[in-house]
C-alpha cells in the first residue's frame, strides 16, 4: 500500500479522548475494563518522563505513541494507528521519531510488549528490528500473556539482544 504523509507532534488535551477510545477499541478489546482510561491519558500527558506523540494525516486524527523515557531505557506503552490509516507508514513514522528522541536523550534500548495474539504488532516490531526476548505469563489482567520485544539503539545496536 502507499506510503502516506503525517505530521507529527505532541499531544495535547483535546487528544485525551481519541487517544482513550483507540486504546480501549485497538488494543484493550476485549480486556475486563478499560485501563488506559482518559484519566491516565491525561496523567502521561502530564508526566515529565513521558512522551504522548500524535500522527495526523490531511483529514485528522490517524495514530499516538506513549513512551516513558528512563535512564538508559525507554518503555513503548501504547502504540495504535487507525485503521483505516494501517499500513500507509505512519507506526514506522512514529517509531522512528522516538527512536531518534530517544538516542539524543541518551537511551540505549526500546522495550514494548504485546499481547500474545497481536500478529501485526508481533510483525510490525519484528520489521523495525526489534527481537522477542520472551514471554510474560498473565501481564494483561492476570490472563493473557505478553510478548516482550526490545530493540537496542545507537552504540548499542551491534551488540547482541537477549
Ligand atoms: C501495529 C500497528 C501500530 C502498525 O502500524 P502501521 O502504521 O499500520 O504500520 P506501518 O504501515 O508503518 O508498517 C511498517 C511495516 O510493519 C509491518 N507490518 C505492519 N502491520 C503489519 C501487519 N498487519 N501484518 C504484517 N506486517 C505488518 C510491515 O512490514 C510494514 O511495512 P509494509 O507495509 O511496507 O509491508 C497497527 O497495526 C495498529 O495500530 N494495530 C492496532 C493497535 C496495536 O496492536 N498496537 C500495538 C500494541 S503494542
Amino acid at each position: 500500500m502507499s506510503k502516506t504523509p503525517c505530521t507529527l507532534r505532541l499531544a495535547r488535551d483535546s487528544d485525551i479522548q481519541p487517544i482513550a477510545v483507540m486504546s480501549r477499541c485497538l488494543i484493550e478489546v476485549g480486556l475486563r475494563g478499560w485501563t488506559w482510561h482518559p484519566t491516565r491519558i491525561a496523567r502521561a500527558l502530564r508526566s515529565r518522563d513521558t512522551c504522548v506523540l500524535v500522527a495526523e494525516v490531511e483529514n485528522g486524527f490517524a495514530g499516538f505513541a506513549i513512551a516513558e523515557f528512563g535512564d538508559t531505557r525507554a518503555h513503548l506503552s501504547l502504540f495504535a494507528v487507525q485503521p483505516a490509516c494501517q499500513r500507509r507508514g505512519i507506526g514506522l513514522a512514529m517509531i522512528e521519531w522516538l527512536m531518534e528522541s530517544a538516542l539524543t536523550a541518551g537511551i540505549t534500548q526500546i522495550d514494548v510488549e504485546m499481547r500474545s495474539n497481536n500478529f501485526a504488532a508481533h510483525s510490525f516490531y519484528e520489521a523495525l528490528g526489534f527481537v522477542c526476548t520472551g514471554q510474560v505469563a498473565g501481564y494483561y489482567q492476570n490472563i493473557e500473556t505478553a510478548v516482550r520485544m526490545q530493540r537496542r539503539i545507537g552504540a548499542m545496536a551491534a551488540t547482541p539482544q537477549q
